[in-house]
């Protein structure tokens, strides 16, 4: 008899009726934000993962289907998607864009013990932000994802973290270390914590359940940079009204990680259904310039268990602004207006980094996007904003409810 392999399966109707109509809604919320679609190859070189992830991440240390092609190269059937999408960034010089938004979504691979919710053969769909240093891209992300979860009508609890940066998290690593030699009896595993201490929040030995409750917090080794930069997105996050858990044990299993990190779990479910945060620099560690880059990616076959009747959707929205502020002060006012559009299905991009009118509206430019919105201080308190034609140059002040209502 013929069979599929392990932890692979098939997918058949009428179930790839809910997978293509899941995967519309992904897409389409995607694209109200400003992502594009991105698709890279299955196959990559092993190496990018290797040094992307970690060596002695649980993915590339035991989890890769890895082959030796008649070339002599080392290819990988990709295990995850950040990688191949920064890999791709480089090489394409996207970053000649001071900000860049990719969306994908297709089949993973990894080696794990198949058991519910872990298949060898899965599928994410992820979005990733390059050049972006200001938290406002992580709120903007957060709310890309608690608008993906509230449309599925699915109720997701996010848990956020901060680890630091490479001059902050050095130091936590080391207090960690100690905390952990003296707590932990020496044997193999101690051996492991050592070598990446963080790997002691993943345990799941109920001994370490005190250790790891009593273990010193990241959040007293944050340096003022990163400690600001969590404050100001949980001030801007609790504002907005994006309900966060601050889990100081979220760790994640990638070394391509700096600050905020996040994970999402449905109802009572142990796995998380989406997991992402920052990964400010992988890009320089591929060898191209230094920008940051935020990102998430949903597990698709854990989130569809999560859900009965998934909601049809026309795939596009009627029309796309760009979103320009007079200044950071009227960027909570400008992020009000943008999820209200999002709502009534029409798409906003904001220059995530801010800054001067002028530079936002350079970049407007850049991305060719005609029509833009300018949120100022007159505009707010009015409750109007202004339009701008980018090709003309025309400028009128109207009332939000006008470009609300198409
Ligand atoms: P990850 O946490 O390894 O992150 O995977 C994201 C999601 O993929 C998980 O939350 C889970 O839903 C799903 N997943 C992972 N492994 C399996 C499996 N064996 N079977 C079924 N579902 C699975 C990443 O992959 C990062 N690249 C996310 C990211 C994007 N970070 C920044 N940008």
């Amino acid at each position: 008899m013929v069979r599929n392999p392990k932890g692979m399966r098939d997918i058949l109707p009428p179930e790839t009726l809910k997978w293509r109509r899941l995967e519309i809604l992904l897409s389409k919320v995607a694209l109200l934000y400003g992502y594009g679609e991105i698709r890279t190859p299955i196959l990559e070189f092993s190496d990018l993962f290797r040094k992307g992830l970690g060596d002695q991440s649980d993915v590339a240390l035991k989890e890769m289907y890895e082959f030796v092609d008649k070339n002599d190269d080392v290819l990988a059937l990709r295990p995850e998607g950040t990688a191949p999408v920064a890999r791709a960034f480089i090489q394409h010089h996207l970053y000649d864009s001071p900000m860049v938004k990719l969306f994908y979504d297709g089949p993973m691979f990894r080696r794990e013990r198949p058991q519910a919710g872990r298949y060898r053969q899965f599928h994410q769909f992820g979005v990733e932000c390059f050049g972006i240093e200001e938290p406002f891209v992580d709120v903007e992300i957060l709310l890309l994802v608690k608008r993906i979860f509230s449309l599925l009508g699915s109720p997701l609890t996010l848990h956020i973290n901060s680890l630091g940066c490479n001059e902050c998290r050095p130091r936590y690593m080391d207090a960690l270390r100690r905390f952990i030699a003296d707590r932990i009896p020496e044997d193999e595993e101690l051996d492991r914590f050592m070598k990446n201490p963080l790997k002691l929040f993943d345990s799941k030995n109920p001994e370490h359940s005190i250790v790891k409750s009593e273990a010193p917090k990241i959040t007293s080794f944050l340096c003022d940079d990163c400690k600001e930069h969590y404050e100001t997105l949980m001030d801007f996050a609790s504002k907005l009204n994006l309900d966060l858990v601050e889990d100081n044990e979220l760790a994640r299993g990638f070394d391509y990680y700096t600050r905020t990190v996040f994970e999402g779990y449905v109802g009572d479910d142990s796995l998380a259904v989406i997991g992402g945060g920052r990964y400010d620099h992988l890009v320089a560690y591929y060898g191209g310039p230094d920008i940051p880059g935020i990102g998430f990616a949903i597990g698709l076959e854990r989130l569809l268990t999560t859900l009965d009747e998934i909601p049809k959707v026309d795939s596009e929205p009627t029309k796309t602004y760009f979103l320009a502020t007079t200044g950071n002060d009227m960027v909570m006012a400008a992020f009000t207006l943008a999820e209200l559009l999002r709502s009534n299905n029409i798409g906003v991009i904001m220059d995530l980094r801010q800054g001067k009118l002028q530079k936002q509206l350079k970049l407007a430019d850049k991305m060719e996007i005609e029509n833009v919105l300018i949120m100022g201080e007159e505009e707010y308190k009015n409750n109007t904003v202004t339009v701008r034609n980018m090709k003309t140059g025309e400028q009128m002040v109207i009332p939000q409810e006008a470009v609300i209502n198409g």
